[in-house]
């Protein structure tokens, strides 16, 4: 029978697995999510590893969430107690009131901090952390509802109301269980699982330049080996948030970033500075002798001879004339040559914000474009898809960050620099192995994709123009009336 359960629980988180139509719904939450911490810039971001417990070095959603389940539990039990006799009804009573109240105060800082992580997921855990989501609102709204009723003296009806709200709320956090316990988010995916015993050389010294990550194997333990300000640090290659390639990230601010969310680990201790991440990434003692980096391993050595992401350099735009490849090939090359331009733009004066205006259009477009014509097709031969998305996710932070920097200042350039390493990993990736797998598409679709990528980015670059010319027009009218006003208290 409780295999039966089992097996009916997973038939229905397969089910909701499943469910593409969940795409939409969960594309749009995340943007308004992500938005006001956009629109704060760095605060934003410090605001966002706050909340998903990156200081305090442990996910803070699940531990949040005990306040609404333990109040909420606790209120339904004294609601059992009120049909008992006078004197301790009427106290069973004001203590059911009481947690369900408090329980509906504490949902609100679980539900924050819940939809911050959840917003780093993709793929099928992001489709349950929909329906997660949605499930705990409808819960935190039943709660609501009966708290109502009971303030309005019709308690029956409130308590069948409550009884129904714990009833869902099971079913949330039986979702909630599949998310951190089978879909493992939220769960650390640093490998952490073989303790360095003798030091292994792995990388001729000179191999490392500095402020450029490089990954070696050790006994089929993937490393990370960055050198910075002449010290090497190495940590394990898969990131504690979810596994991203940190060798593939970049250093920034005394920190390596990772490229898939964003989680910048300090460059001595391994400690998270930025989240996602709430774990600290595992530290292997290194050592540079006659030459060589050694890391404290008792195994042979596995392949030092992987060749770092940096150096390979992009090929030249793939495909044919006009096929979807070429066409967003082409567009990544126009992006390329934006940064440049930011970076070669004197900062003083107007020119720089320009640019920059253009780089984060096109930059928009091109998300645009690859989410909706682009990816669909892409995910039927490549599974890159939801770990592209995620990154596009993580470079419009990046460039929300930007754009509240001033252009002239040292730290715009060393964001700038971060996001065009960003871009670069994100775009190459897509060079290198996701448009070789696209092939497989076929000549005829590749040829209407491109042809359907063309058209759209047309169409968002007109109206983009449009909405410029609009914006400039306002300007104008705007300066116009001030200038009126003030003849006119002149005149007054
Ligand atoms: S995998 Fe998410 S930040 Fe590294
Ligand atoms: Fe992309
Ligand atoms: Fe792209």
């Amino acid at each position: 029978m409780a295999q039966r359960r089992a097996r009916i629980g997973d038939r229905i988180t397969q089910w909701i697995e499943h469910r593409r139509s969940l795409d939409a719904p969960g594309h749009a939450l995340g943007v308004s999510v992500s938005l006001p911490f956009r629109l704060m810039g760095r605060r934003g971001k410090d605001l966002r590893s706050l909340l998903h417990g990156t200081r305090y070095g442990h996910p803070l959603h699940p531990l949040l969430v005990t306040v609404p389940v333990g109040s909420w539990t606790a209120s339904v039990l004294f609601d059992l107690l009120e049909g008992a006799s006078d004197e301790p009804a009427l106290r069973a009573r004001a203590a059911a009131d009481m947690t369900l109240g408090l329980g509906c105060l504490g949902a609100g800082a679980a539900v924050l901090t819940g939809l911050v992580d959840w917003q780093d997921t993709h793929g099928k855990a992001r489709r349950v952390g929909v329906v997660h989501a949605a499930t705990n609102a409808t819960a935190l709204g039943l709660f609501l509802g009966s708290l109502s009723l009971r303030r309005r003296g019709r308690r029956r009806e409130a308590r069948g109301v409550s009884r129904l709200g714990f009833a869902t709320l099971f079913a949330g956090g039986y979702l909630g269980g599949h998310l951190a316990y089978r879909r493992r988010v939220g769960t650390d995916h640093a490998d952490r699982g073989n303790a360095p015993f003798g030091f292994t050389p792995v990388l001729p010294a000179t191999d490392l330049p500095e402020n450029t990550p490089r990954r070696v194997e050790v006994d089929g333990v993937e490393v990370v080996l960055v050198r910075h300000e002449g010290a090497v640090s190495a940590f394990s290659d898969r990131c504690s948030h979810f596994g991203g390639p940190l060798s593939q990230g970049w250093v920034f601010d005394g920190g390596l970033v990772c490229p898939w969310h964003g989680s910048r680990y300090c460059l001595k201790s391994g400690d998270p500075l930025d989240g996602p991440a709430t774990a600290p990434q595992p530290r292997f003692e290194v050592r540079e002798r006659d030459g060589m980096i050694a890391l404290r391993r008792p195994a042979p050595p596995g392949d030092p001879e992987r060749v770092p992401v940096e150096t390979l350099a992009p090929p030249a735009p793939a495909g044919e004339e006009g096929d979807a490849i070429h066409v967003l090939s082409l567009h990544h090359g126009l992006m390329r040559t934006l940064f440049d331009l930011v970076a070669a733009t004197p900062p003083e004066g107007d020119a720089r914000l320009a640019v920059l205006d253009e780089l984060a259009g096109e930059m928009d477009m091109h998300e645009k474009i690859e989410h909706e014509i682009f990816y669909p097709a892409a995910r039927r031969v490549t599974g890159m898809v939801p770990s592209a998305g995620a990154e596009h996710r993580q470079l419009a932070d990046q460039l929300a960050i930007l754009l509240t920097l001033d252009t002239a200042s040292s730290e715009f350039d060393a964001h700038l620099r971060a996001l065009r390493n960003a871009v670069e990993h994100h775009a190459g990736t897509e060079e290198r192995e996701m448009f070789p797998a696209a092939r497989s598409l076929g000549r005829t679709e590749l040829r209407s994709l491109g042809r359907a990528l063309a058209d759209r980015l047309e169409d968002l670059r007109r109206a983009r123009t449009q909405r410029l010319i609009r914006l400039g027009r306002q300007v104008a009218l705007e300066r116009g009336r001030g200038r009126l006003g003030r003849a006119i208290n002149r005149g007054a």
